[in-house]
């Protein structure tokens, strides 16, 4: 989707710098230590918190900077216990934290061709 955020909002990154079946992760606000990872898939962007929904006030997934993913590349992994996310939904499917999902945020692509968290 093509917005016309402000161009005064937190930039999380350029949406051509996230390629089909990438994943990487970016601080959620300057300076934060939370991250939001922004993926591609099906040639949409999707942002979700970098936040395991296993224990309460949850993990971060990657066991290396932007390792997000799973040896396949086919779902999010979250690498403390092996949970793994569709990449689409963000469901568990696989782990100890079935029937749970990871949050969403919503993402907007200005005209600059940046990718900056949607204002609610
Ligand atoms: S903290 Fe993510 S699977 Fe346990």
């Amino acid at each position: 989707m093509v917005s016309t955020a402000p161009e005064t909002t937190h930039a999380l990154c350029r949406a051509d710098a996230i390629g089909e079946g990438q994943a990487r992760g970016f601080p959620r606000t300057p300076g934060a230590r939370q991250k939001v990872i922004v993926l591609r898939k099906g040639g949409r962007l999707h942002g979700w918190l970098d936040s395991c929904p296993h224990y309460a006030g949850g993990t971060p997934m990657a066991w290396k900077t932007d390792r997000y993913l799973n040896g396949e590349g086919t779902h999010l992994a979250c690498h403390s216990h092996g949970a793994q996310f569709d990449m689409e939904t963000g469901d568990c499917v696989v782990g100890p934290c079935l029937g749970q999902r990871l949050t969403r945020v919503r993402l907007e692509t200005g005209a600059d061709g940046m990718v900056r968290l949607a204002e609610d």
